[in-house]
């Protein structure tokens, strides 16, 4: 029993020794055993993998540019496959180019021309270079990350598969209650420092799940009492409160209705997002899994997402499927894409029940099939709409769309 406390105490101080040792170790002025990142980037510097920009100086607030990035990775992929540390012969040129070379011929980058090196490295940028660092196998996945669930990363750009891998494996875990990437910000050194622990260091992976009905829940606005127009369409009242337009008090956003650039709620609505939780307890009852691959989208996401689509299939096509910045329902924290964008969807079981029963939730399928000329949209089964429950059933057992039921359009004015 005795014997076995020292031991015990003799592990703790040695874990204890471990750990302190790089205290004494780490020569930079501006880093303090106070800060958050300390250990971090004594662990990073200590296995060789960063050094400080001088002597004395590691510049933890400081960008990390391309160049650098490239460096690290090597410095991982090598110190993996040989052991040691790199080191490069370099004969006049940039001091980073024999890195650059090392990460293209080892698969790490690819179209190294296509880098601005000495800029500072995006997040999506740094993260796809690091996603090929270490074999596959050393990045193995611990956390469930459905495609599209990252809120703020489109899954069809090239550093998706870089991204995804890195959050699926523990290494980043994005920011905020929803794990946005931020792909277009950039990158301090002292977070990097961390982000090298975590993958030197498999223990330190972090475990989190990526809930995105988790998302940021902010309670539904109660409206102003004016409105600023007030127009009667029929039998419907449609007022336009803030930008945004109301008809019979409903919000409504297509071709026709946009939204102020900064409108939105930050994620689904409260309203929104416990309809939705019913949802998925309703269809869990019938042995199916029903779950929200995109729900909020900002302005600016949704005007990347668009731009990008339209680079791909041009303006025409991409009108079809997604709409223009200020004109996505996802910008109102209302609607919600389920399990999967291929039309296959509708012929799953997930995605027959989501057709028949949503409505019961509250939602309906917003872009059924064969309505594009009335909607403005090809067919989605697998986008619903928070309506609330009765103005839901209404609408579901009119068998109309929304355009129909008000008898609006949905066209771009050019
Ligand atoms: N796919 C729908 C139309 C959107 O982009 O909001
Ligand atoms: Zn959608």
């Amino acid at each position: 029993m005795i014997r076995l406390r020292i031991a015990a105490a003799a592990a703790a101080l040695a874990a204890a020794a471990a750990i302190f040792s790089y205290a004494d170790d780490l020569p930079f002025t501006d880093v303090s055993d106070s800060d958050w990142f300390y250990d971090d980037v004594a662990r990073a510097y200590e296995s060789g993998l960063i050094s400080g920009v001088s002597e004395t100086l590691f510049a933890p607030d400081q960008p990390l540019t391309y160049a650098e990035a490239a460096k690290l990775a090597a410095a991982m992929h090598f110190s993996e496959r040989y052991g040691g540390q790199i080191s490069v012969f370099q004969d006049g040129g940039k001091w980073y180019e024999p890195y650059v070379q090392y990460c293209s011929e080892n698969g790490i980058i690819s179209g190294a021309d296509g880098y601005d090196w000495e800029a500072p490295a995006t997040r999506a940028g740094y993260m796809s270079i690091f996603a090929n660092a270490l074999p596959d196998e050393l990045m193995p996945p611990i956390n469930d990350i459905p495609d599209g669930s990252i809120p703020d990363v489109d899954s069809f750009s090239a550093e998706a598969g870089g991204i995804y891998k890195l959050y699926r494996a523990g290494i980043v875990q994005g920011t905020g209650a929803d794990h946005r990437c931020e792909p277009d910000s950039g990158i301090r050194r002292c977070e990097v420092a961390a982000i090298l622990t975590r993958m030197i260091d498999s223990s330190s992976r972090i475990g989190f799940t990526m809930d995105i009905e988790k998302q940021k829940l902010i309670p539904d606005e109660p409206e102003p009492a004016q409105p600023e127009t007030l127009q009667q369409q029929g039998e419907h009242k449609i007022e336009v409160i803030g930008g945004v337009t109301y008809i019979d008090g409903i919000l409504i956003v297509n071709k026709t209705y946009s939204l102020p650039f900064d409108y939105g709620p930050g994620g689904l609505t409260k309203e929104c997002s416990d309809a939705f939780a019913s949802l998925q307890r309703g269809a869990a009852a019938q042995g199916l899994n029903i779950y929200a691959v995109s729900g909020y989208r900002s302005y600016e996401y949704q005007k990347g997402l668009y731009a990008r689509y339209a680079a791909r299939d041009g303006y025409a096509a991409a009108d079809r499927y997604s709409a223009r910045a200020g004109h996505s329902e996802h910008q109102t924290g209302l609607a919600i894409d389920c399990n999967s964008v291929y039309q296959s969807f509708a012929d799953t079981a997930e995605g027959k029940w989501l057709a028949a029963h949503c409505h019961e939730y509250g939602f309906i399928l917003r872009y059924p099939k064969g309505k594009e000329s009335v909607t403005g949209y090809m067919y989605e089964p697998w986008h619903i709409r928070y309506l609330g429950e009765d103005n839901a059933k209404k609408v579901a057992e009119s068998g109309l769309t929304l355009e129909e039921y008000f008898g609006v359009t949905s066209e771009y004015a050019d």
